[in-house]
């Protein structure tokens, strides 16, 4: 808990470290109520840091110090000084050895960074800075050392023991205690080390890799899930094997480890050869976990195993570099996923995960640039910012170099910072050099916040036969950046003719077309580009595939949005034309609901919807994401002042509509497939994914007809499905219906089978959480008392507090202001649990700005309210802070 005014730590401070670690030596002896920790650090002054012999000051937070030597001589307490973060001592030799114990107690850790318990078993979590809860060390990225570190437990209680690297030696001890040492010859930072000691199985397997090696694969999760792990298993194979052969990365250890956790604040994390996961990522079954659940956990074992190259053999300088990590991680395992399953399913997830969310991040008071300039707890800044849009940068940075000219550049980056702490600047260079390109103008992604707007106009010469676009960017201001320079925007573009047919390229000054579809860098705040021996007025596809992260304006007609959707080659916007179009037609409607007009739904969206529904041709999968309406989070961020009201009005009644209309198609949809599944065993593969999704979204419009055959399909699929993704669609449009009767049956059928699955209770809560009928509130409030709830796994709260805040906005932002009430009581009861999770349970109370000015003020209030409480973490004070700076 914080106790002085919290610091703001500015990317311009950075300093090269006074003195560096060579070997860590660490002995853990773990007991019931403490756990002992010896610590051996060989070390000496860094050469790059000047001369002299500075004070060492180390960081340590929450330790007891029971000893301290230097160079084998015992410190008395004249010769060193504890406060509340850190010790300092005065090293008498440029090269030095010291000794350290201390006690600490993860047995009462809740903040779930640092070594803590989860159930029976000890893990840790140490990035960013959760390493000086566990012993006194320099924590920072940019001292890199090798360990060896020896466990000791009850034998009986923690049969294995594991840390990073090779094992190299166990014994018995008299007393029913056990040990073993660990060693990691690779150097690395302190928040990549990880220690595990606990009563658990193992799946295991082997990779030989690309150069012959034989590599040990094993997956550690309590006994009663070792049924789960063979799909992680699979999906680390297949990561191993890809990171060979599309970026030439081997594995280097002779094992790597996963294990899996109940409590843990995030995804995964990538510890050096022993990954630990939150078990929600790792555990997957048919019978327990639905598609979105697998293709998630094939998504994170990847990000996690690609981070050993991208973060631990190259890791960052300073946390203000987080993305050079995870931008580009997140950039490698969206590739990996593309490649896995549908490339163009998984960017239609990704841009609309983008849009909805980090847009809304970039609009709202915590926004900052992918590389941030300052902060007060990095914890914060583990955001969609460095990660989403990150990756957006790095995929713009191959979309300008193309695909050859990236591999170029990241072999360069690897193979020239190999065992090395490097900055943003320092990819970006080698970018450049392998390229011979030049991204200074380009790097403006990583240092101004906020989403640019990109204005489209067009003008046709039919003498002339020419066709220019012009561009007009610009960016709004975010907090501190009051005015934003040109950014570099790759536009991949194509033009189509009245057949629907592509016309091929040529820009004025080329000789002839290249190619039908091509991308403009538009470098200037307003630029034109003007195409040649255009035979007609052309319609212009725009930003094929997402190419930049940007808001794109030009003003496309409704019928033009249909015949994109109908006639454009590139998937991606054939889909993002859907979109728009359905955009449209709810803004419309949202418009009608605030005049008090009766709603009207535009009849060309049920048609265009109807043909995707007739042609069987189409893949299933992007069927499914075109039937899918703009969700409510999205129409609010695009949203001048969000009316959560009449945005689920509009929406639930082109929803009703369009499930009137289309029932027939819906349901002859909705058999065929669900006939399919009833033959068809389960199996976690794309073409698979793609037929439940579409007999999924079927269900779920067909639920909205209340005839009694389709509730009487849907209490069949609920009961007789052999797998969660069928069953959980099922329960949650069941939830969302007025068959009292059936939905209640359904729930307590659900949670009586499933009460000992705690992966399992967390969708039982959601899908309720998630219910958009009045009461809302209400029910979650209830849930809260149910035996399987607890604030103290955050998965939990995630599930049940996370899930009403974030999806559920008709009843968080009830007028009378108590679902910001209830959010803030939470917030203030986890703030003393665990910081990190109180600090992102409150983003929805920092959008207050979008909202009309009696739910600003409430949403304020509650948000003033939190700052009185008073004993902030440094975690929520920022957030809170700054929301209502
Ligand atoms: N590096 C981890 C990843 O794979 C996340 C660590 C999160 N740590 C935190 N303090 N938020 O993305
Ligand atoms: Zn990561």
């Amino acid at each position: 808990m914080r106790t002085e005014q919290p610091k703001v730590i500015h990317l311009k401070d950075y300093q090269v470290p006074d003195y560096l670690i060579d070997e860590t030596h660490l002995t853990f002896e773990l007991y019931e109520d403490r756990t002992l920790v010896h610590a051996q650090l060989v070390m000496r002054r860094n050469p790059e840091a000047g001369a002299g012999l500075p004070p060492l000051q180390l960081h340590g937070q929450d330790l007891e110090l029971m000893s301290l030597s230097l160079n084998d001589r015992a410190l008395g307490l004249g010769d060193y000084q504890v406060a509340e973060e850190s010790l300092t001592l005065q090293p008498d030799t440029a090269s030095f050895t010291l000794d350290s114990t201390v006690v600490i107690h993860p047995e009462s850790n809740t903040a779930l960074e640092g070594l803590y318990k989860s159930g029976k078993m000890f893990c840790t979590q140490c990035e960013a800075e959760g390493f000086r809860k566990i012993t006194y060390y320099l924590d920072r990225p940019d001292v890199m050392s090798t360990f060896t570190t020896t466990v000791s437990a009850d034998k009986q209680a923690y049969p294995i023991l594991l840390s990073n690297g090779n094992p190299i030696a166990s014994g018995e001890e008299e007393d029913g205690r056990h040990w073993a040492t660990w060693e990691d010859p690779f150097k690395k930072p302190a928040y990549l080390f990880a220690l595990v000691a606990g009563d658990l199985w193992c799946v295991e397997d082997s990779f030989t890799t690309m150069s012959g090696r034989d590599v040990a694969l094993r997956i550690y999760v309590e006994p009663e899930n070792i049924d789960k792990c063979q799909h992680a298993m699979d999906s680390l194979k297949k990561s191993m094997k890809w990171d060979e052969e599309a970026y030439g990365r081997e594995y280097d250890l002779d094992i790597f480890m996963i294990v899996a956790v109940n409590d843990f604040n995030m995804g995964a994390m990538e510890n050096k050869g022993l990954n630990i996961f939150n078990s929600s990522a790792v555990l997957a079954r048919a019978e327990t976990a639905t598609d979105a659940a697998h293709q998630r956990v094939e998504a994170i074992v990847a990000h996690e195993y690609f981070h050993n190259w991208s973060g631990n053999r190259v890791t960052c300088r300073d946390w203000f570099q987080l993305s050079l990590k995870e931008g580009f991680t997140v950039f490698r395992d969206s590739q990996f996923s593309a490649d896995m399953n549908s490339p163009t399913v998984k960017r239609v997830e990704d841009v609309s995960y983008l849009r909805t969310h980090q847009f809304a991040e970039d609009a709202g008071p915590m926004a900052h640039s992918v590389r941030p300039e300052s902060f007060i707890e990095i914890s914060n800044f583990y955001t969609l910012t460095v990660y989403e849009k990150g990756a957006e940068v790095v995929r713009m940075i191959q979309t300008l170099l193309g695909e050859e000219g990236f591999r170029k550049g990241s072999d360069l980056y690897f193979e020239r910072h190999d065992g090395q702490a490097v900055t943003v600047d320092d990819f970006v260079k080698a970018m450049e050099d392998a390229n011979g390109a030049d991204l200074t103008q380009f790097k403006r992604w990583y240092s101004q916040a906020g989403t640019p707007r990109l204005a489209v106009s067009e003008r046709y010469d039919a003498a002339a036969k020419t066709y220019s676009l012009t561009f007009r960017q610009s960016c709004p201001p975010t907090p501190g950046q009051s005015e934003k320079l040109p950014f570099v925007i790759p536009v991949s573009l194509g033009l189509l003719d009245g057949q629907g047919r592509e016309i091929p390229l040529r820009l004025q000054d080329e000789d002839a077309a290249v190619g039908t579809t091509r991308v403009l860098a538009v470098e200037q705040a307003e630029q034109t580009f003007t195409f040649v021996e255009v035979p007609e007025q052309p319609l212009p596809s725009l930003l094929r595939g997402f190419s930049a992260p940007v808001k794109l304006e030009f003003p496309y007609s409704r019928d033009q949005l249909m015949f994109l959707m109908q006639h454009d080659s590139d998937g991606f916007n054939r889909w993002e034309a859907g979109q728009q179009l359905s955009v449209q037609v709810l803004q419309e409607m949202i418009g009608q609901h605030q005049r008090g007009e009766a709603l009207q739904l535009d009849q060309r969206l049920v048609t265009a919807l109807r043909s995707l529904l007739e042609d069987e041709r189409l893949d299933p999968a992007m069927v499914a994401e075109m039937l899918s309406l703009p969700s409510e989070a999205y129409l609010t961020e695009i949203s001048e002042v969000a009316d959560v009201d009449a945005i689920h009005a509009a929406r639930d009644f082109a929803r009703q509509g369009i499930a009137t209309a289309l029932f027939d198609l819906f349901w002859k949809r909705y058999q065929a497939n669900r006939e399919v599944s009833r033959q068809t065993p389960y199996v976690a593969e794309a073409s698979h994914f793609a037929r439940r999704a579409l007999q999924n979204i079927a269900l779920s419009y067909l639920m909205l007809s209340g005839k009694s055959e389709v509730v009487a399909a849907c209490v069949e699929q609920f009961d007789q499905a052999d797998n969660m993704t069928e069953r959980l669609t099922a329960l949650a449009v069941l939830v969302n219906s007025n068959f009292e009767t059936e939905r209640q049956q359904a729930l307590d059928a659900f949670a009586e089978h499933f009460k000992d699955n705690p992966l399992v209770m967390d969708q039982w809560f959601s899908v309720q959480a998630g219910n958009t009928q009045p009461g809302g509130l209400e029910r979650v409030q209830h849930l809260m008392q149910h035996p399987a709830f607890t604030l103290k796994n955050p998965n939990k709260v995630r599930a049940l507090i996370g899930a009403f805040a974030n999806q559920n906005l008709v009843n968080f932002h009830r007028a009378d202001g108590a679902g910001y009430r209830f959010l803030a009581d939470q917030v203030i009861v986890l703030n003393k649990l665990n910081p990190q999770i109180a600090s992102r349970l409150l983003a929805p109370l920092t959008r207050w700005r979008k909202y009309d000015a009696a739910r600003q003020g409430l949403m304020k209030a509650e948000l003033e309210r939190i700052l009185a409480a008073g004993e902030l973490s440094s975690d929520v004070y920022e957030v809170v802070s700054k929301s209502l700076a």
